[in-house]
């Protein structure tokens, strides 16, 4: 029998609990110091990091590592690997939508996610300018604020709203999601980019957007929200219709109606690489 089947819905509603705790202790950090924060290093030309974005990760991943210092933790900032193998895998975005942030533009959130024997199980994005704590447990559904959520049930491309982003190389690669971007912008009634990932994902769950598509995203913006869109009747993928890896960086979610409409439009878009 594997971890999953061990770990009962109990065990896993607890940890929910203590993983609500930690979102809203990084909201709080990051409510507290809004304004006030400002770049101290660039990854990218347009990739900033913040001292919040480090407040936030150490108090997140501090407490995981107390209460379990057995599981493996990879965060956007940093990764703690137990020793030996450990089947528990957390993700960990302290500050998902820096760069909004750094703008005082209230859309931003923490992002956590449990993956058990590379299963995401459990996922919790909170966003604390809107208060709004979205979580979604394997099996046992979506919710915002405790209230059960659903995906929208929307089934026509063009009367869907659509939201995106683009990845921090959007000025070196040709794969830059701008040929996608205006695909959609003309097939759909709108295209939002509003700067976090995990929030674009919560707001598929929750049916303020019908579909969003990303390309080159890490598993940490990723983690907690696919386990909100599944969990509220949607479905994930990569832009092919192949089943989501969080590894691939390409993510499609949407309310499931339209996904087959969002791969023909992604498929005619795709950049021929050159051999
Ligand atoms: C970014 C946000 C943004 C997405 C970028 C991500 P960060 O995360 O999720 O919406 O378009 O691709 O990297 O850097 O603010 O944590
Ligand atoms: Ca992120
Ligand atoms: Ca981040």
């Amino acid at each position: 029998m594997g971890k999953i089947e061990k770990l009962n819905h109990r065990e896993l509603k607890s940890i929910g609990d203590f993983v609500v705790a930690l979102a809203r202790e990084a909201g709080e950090i990051q409510r507290r110091h809004l304004g006030q924060s400002k770049p101290i290093a660039y990854k990218g030309p347009v990739d900033l990091v913040t001292e919040v974005d480090h407040l936030c990760e150490d108090a997140i991943i501090g407490r995981i590592l107390d209460r379990f210092p057995r599981h493996h933790v990879l965060a956007e900032e940093g990764e703690h690997k137990p020793q030996g193998e450990s089947s528990f895998r957390w993700y960990v975005d302290p500050l998902d939508g820096t760069t909004n942030y750094v703008h005082g533009y209230p859309c931003f959130s923490v992002s956590i996610g449990l993956e058990v024997e590379a299963e995401m199980v459990l996922g919790v994005v909170y966003d604390p300018m809107g208060d709004e704590l979205f979580h979604g447990i394997k099996d046992h559904g979506a919710f915002l604020n405790g209230r059960k959520i659903n995906v929208s049930k929307i089934r026509a491309l063009e009367q869907s709203l659509l939201a995106t982003g683009f990845p921090y190389d959007i000025r070196e690669s040709e794969e830059n999601n701008i040929d996608h971007f205006a695909k959609f912008a003309l097939a759909s009634q709108g295209v939002r980019r509003d700067g976090s990932a995990a929030l674009d994902l919560c707001y598929v769950a929750i049916g303020r957007f019908d579909g969003f598509w990303e390309m080159k995203l890490r598993p940490w913006d990723v983690a907690a929200g696919v386990v909100m869109v599944r969990e509220a009747g949607g479905r994930v993928s990569d832009f092919r219709n192949a089943p989501f890896s969080i590894d691939s960086g390409e993510v499609l979610a949407t309310n499931g109606l339209i996904h087959g409409q969002m791969v023909s439009l992604l498929e005619r878009g795709r950049i021929k690489r050159l051999p």
